[in-house]
């Protein structure tokens, strides 16, 4: 079986589901259910054997040495972590917690499992960190986009966490010799997303009549790459990827903030149109995030040229099924908006007034 953590958030809960559809080798899912974790996203596998849930946190390393002596997995699928910039900005402390500290944890359980393993069991073990475009830092209009070889320039609290857990995969490797891949992907939209994020929010507040919140002048650059894809670029990079590499993954699609807010609208207008008038109405610019990267772009001709990867979605296609899938997935939408939900609304758009 693989270990999986943090399969209950969106990435990971879409590679479980991805996982489990395209094979019957079990999948041992460890998350801690923070406000970003939901079972609810995993709610097509209850009964099914193939999915063992457990909750805990990957700080916990007593858990882990036991999770791994017990179900001996033959691989670490590592997503678990804090993901969200803004919330980084107002509490740094658990993204170090968590992103640093808890990935060293995971290492240092690895590392020990590892140890204890010979000959093919030994040969096959894998640990694939899953990382991101952030910790490459921001990018001028002209410059070419981010290579492996890009010295890292994180900028926010998020960013400088993923580095470290970077810097700390990388070390142990050349150090102790535990057989890591590193993927960094750029930014994932699709379903199971929390709305905190810029396309998920979009769709919901426009769905309810709410403002939509553009940070800045909305020209900030981000490269779109449809969740599906991404995953099925983890499952090559653990099948395939070079030992100690590092993977960046990308769609090849950069897009402005407000071209995106844009697109969501008029898909909105199209599939649930508002007679109050047309969805772009609700655009509202607001104060700026502090330290706001400008913009992002993947060179993914390694995973392409090495691996064969290749997106399968266009945005087009994808943001036509990201759409589709919340507008039939209400419910879980409402569920995601409960009491703490609304306090990290008003926390983090209260003092951006228009
Ligand atoms: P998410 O916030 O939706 O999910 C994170 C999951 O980790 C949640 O289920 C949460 O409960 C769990 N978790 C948090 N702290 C934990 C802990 N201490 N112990 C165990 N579980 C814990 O995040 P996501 O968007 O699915 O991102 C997954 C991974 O992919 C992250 O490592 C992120 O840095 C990376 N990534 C995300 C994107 C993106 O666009 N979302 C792009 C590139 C890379
Ligand atoms: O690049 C990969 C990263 O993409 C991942 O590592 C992160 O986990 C993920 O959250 C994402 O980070 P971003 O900060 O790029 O994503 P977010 O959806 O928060 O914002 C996307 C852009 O939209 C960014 O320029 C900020 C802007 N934005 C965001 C929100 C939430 C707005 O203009 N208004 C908003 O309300």
């Amino acid at each position: 079986m693989i270990l999986v953590t943090g399969g209950a958030g969106f990435i990971g809960a879409n590679f479980v589901l991805d996982w489990l559809r395209a094979s019957d080798e079990p999948v041992l899912n460890l998350d801690a259910l923070t406000y970003a974790g939901n079972l609810e996203n995993l709610a097509t596998l209850q009964g099914d054997g193939r999915h063992v849930f457990v909750h805990g946190d990957i700080c916990d390393r007593a858990l882990i040495d036991r999770l791994f002596a017990e179900h001996r997995p033959r691989a670490v699928v590592h997503f678990a972590a804090e993901s969200h910039v803004d919330r980084s900005i107002h509490g740094p402390g658990d993204f170090v917690r968590t992103n640093v500290e808890g990935t060293f944890t995971l290492l240092e359980a690895a590392r020990g499992y590892w140890s204890t393993l010979e000959g093919e069991e030994k040969a096959v073990f894998r640990f694939l960190h899953v990382s991101t475009d952030e910790v490459y830092g921001s990018l001028g209009p002209n410059d070419p986009p981010f290579a492996e070889t890009k010295a890292y320039e994180p900028n926010s609290p998020y960013s400088a966490s993923k580095a470290a857990s970077d810097h700390l995969v990388r070390a142990w490797h050349h150090t102790y010799g535990l057989p890591v891949l590193t993927t960094n992907c750029s930014n994932n939209y699709g379903p199971y997303q929390f709305p905190e994020k810029l396309i998920p929010l979009m769709i919901a507040n426009a769905l309810a009549g709410k403002a939509l919140p553009v940070y800045g002048d909305g020209r900030n650059v981000r490269d779109w790459l449809y969740v599906g894809d991404h995953c099925a670029a983890i499952r090559e990079v653990l099948a395939r990827g070079r030992l100690g590499e590092t993977y960046n993954v990308g769609g090849w699609n950069e897009k402005p903030n407000l071209e995106i807010v844009h697109t969501v609208c008029a898909l909105l207008d199209e599939l649930r149109p508002d007679p109050a008038g047309p969805h772009a109405r609700l655009i509202t610019y607001v104060a700026d995030r502090p330290g706001h990267d400008r913009r992002y772009a993947i060179d993914a001709r390694k995973i392409e040229r090495e691996l064969g990867w290749r997106p399968a979605e266009t945005f087009e296609t994808g943001i036509r099924k990201t759409i589709a899938w919340y507008l039939a997935n209400q419910d879980w939408v409402a569920h995601v908006q409960s009491g703490s939900y609304r306090e990290w609304v008003e926390r983090n758009y209260g003092e951006r007034r228009a």
